[in-house]
């Protein structure tokens, strides 16, 4: 609800921009998640669902069944569920809609590699089948610890779980998907093995952000942008997924990840290939996912010789963020003291084709920055002759930035140089703005939301595709490698700070990084 200046409230129903927001039916559908007691089960999933729920979006016929080792009746299954949605639901919760959704809810309790999981599954399953008085279709969130990635996949197989009669299978599988290429490629092969390619989703959150969704839309839906986007224009791009937060009690998954590998080498990496993909045929699964992946093989891999130049990485140290003292990584619970891993990783690649030959596409996420920003900016190249002769008339001139801000202030802000009022002729850079939250006057979905019901419904467009991950990790494998033979200790950036000097020896030219 929003109050205008008339004083009147109004709700998205009354605004006319949303319309087209409405959901697509799904069929009855029973909904499995592995580690379901775990932390994004508890922050992202389970709220997701309630939301969903709330909007009615959810099928006519849904079912969910938790799964995981903790000791817990189906009854605590659900009030775990449902103090989840309290509080971490987007929205207050409706107690109706809470009370229905989890009213049937089941739990199968044991360790994903035994086989009484995979019966008590099979149970639970048949008998909400027998309520609904057909077969539901079957998602299996693997929302776990990686290991068990490949092990649930083939006890599904072995249990017959992977496939049904009447019915679709789908697998959702949660990142990271592997630690290396080869990884990758063995996990990939052993999903292969019991699924195909049509039933598993491989989730990057980030394609389910509506902002990020906006990257196609303003590419596709404005004729003014697409002409100008390719390197005649565009002098280079900066990507920045930078967080506050350090990494909590993440100690165990982070220090064996890092930078890299926990942000560049999905969600960063998705950015650059929806950012630079061709017009797809359609907005349909393997069309966008062709172009996406066309992308992405145009980066090339950088030769172990190239890594210092165009990848510099970093620790964070200790530093005040918002007022507050906090500790550097070493000193973070959980992390060895002699720990190499990065909190920071700046990248410049290319893309060798014939649109974005030559431009620099700048990459830099970390931990304990100043601020938590993510937001793609493209700077034009200047104008080629400045026309306003006289001392300082030109000075306010600078290149045109196009800057695409996922969060916070979700929304699209253009710099134009124009005229300062008054007698002379002097310029000075403003900005248009479009804002998600003013133009269409409602919260966005959560990207699990949007990403549970189209795995759901099959839709795998937001999803990466096999060939995606593998490119995804051809670029970053020889870059992790070096850094295991590079000297250590790594350069470090105070916790609060603007990230390691040493970032700046990536630009070309007058480039500089955008104020975080
Ligand atoms: C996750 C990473 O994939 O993305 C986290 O594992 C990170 O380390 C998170 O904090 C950031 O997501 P968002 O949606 O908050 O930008």
């Amino acid at each position: 609800m929003t109050t205008t200046t008339a004083g009147q409230t109004t709700g998205p129903e009354d605004n006319p921009l949303v319309e087209g927001l409405e959901r697509l039916p799904v069929h009855p559908t029973a909904l499995v998640i592995f580690g379901a007691t775990g932390d994004l089960a508890r922050r992202k999933l389970l709220p997701a669902l309630y939301n969903l729920a709330h909007e009615g979006a959810l099928p006519e016929r849904f079912g969910l069944v938790g799964s995981a080792r903790s000791e817990m009746t189906d009854d605590a299954f659900k009030q775990m569920a449902i103090q989840s949605v309290r509080e971490f639901s987007r929205r207050a919760p409706d107690e109706k809609v809470l009370a229905k959704l989890f009213a049937d809810t089941r739990y199968v309790i044991g360790s994903f590699d035994d086989h009484e999981v995979y019966e008590g599954l099979t149970d639970a399953l048949d008998e909400l089948d027998k309520t609904a008085g057909l077969s539901l279709n079957r998602c299996f969130y693997l929302s776990t610890a990686p290991r068990f990635f490949p092990v649930i996949v083939d006890c599904l197989g072995r249990h017959d779980l992977a496939d049904r009669e009447h019915a679709e299978v789908r697998v959702i599988i949660e990142k990271p998907f592997g630690r290396s290429l080869e990884e990758a490629r063995k996990l990939n092969a052993r999903v292969l093995s019991v699924f195909d390619e049509l039933q598993v989703f491989r989730i990057d959150h980030y394609l389910g952000k509506e902002t990020v969704q906006n990257v196609l839309a303003l590419r596709f839906a404005n004729n003014m942008f697409e002409p100008l986007w390719n390197r005649n224009y565009i002098d280079h791009v900066q990507i920045t997924a930078s967080e506050d937060i350090g990494i909590g009690s993440r100690a165990g998954y982070y220090d064996s990840a890092g930078a890299l590998r926990d942000l560049v080498q999905n969600h960063m990496l998705q950015l650059v290939s929806l950012l630079c993909m061709e017009p797809p045929v359609a907005f349909e699964a393997d069309a966008v996912r062709d172009e996406k992946a066309k992308v992405l093989r145009a980066i090339s891999a950088p030769r172990p010789e190239e890594v210092a130049q165009m990848a510099v990485r970093a620790q964070y140290a200790a530093g005040t963020v918002a007022g507050a003292d906090v500790p550097g990584y070493h000193e973070e619970e959980g992390v060895p003291e002699d720990s190499q891993t990065e909190t920071f990783a700046a990248l410049r690649l290319e893309v060798h084709n014939w649109r974005w030959a030559g431009v620099p596409m700048y990459l830099r996420t970390g931990k304990r920055l100043a601020r938590k920003v993510t937001e793609i900016a493209v700077t034009l190249k200047p104008v080629p002759h400045v026309a306003f002769q006289a001392p300082q008339m030109s000075t306010g001139v600078r290149p045109n930035v196009l800057v695409l801000t996922m969060q916070p202030n979700e929304g699209v802000s253009l710099s134009i140089g124009a005229k300062i009022p008054g007698s002379r002729m002097a310029i000075r850079t403003v900005n248009m703005e479009f804002l998600y939250g003013t133009a269409f006057l409602s919260q966005s979905p959560e990207a699990y939301e949007r990403l549970i019901i189209d795995a759901m419904r099959g839709d795998a467009t937001l999803f990466t595709r096999n060939d995606e991950v593998e490119a995804q990790w051809r670029i970053c494998d020889p870059i992790l490698k070096t850094w295991e033979t590079m000297p250590w200790p790594l350069p470090e950036y105070p916790a609060g700070s603007q990230g390691p000097a040493e970032a700046r020896n990536l630009l070309i030219g007058d480039s500089r990084w955008r104020m975080i």
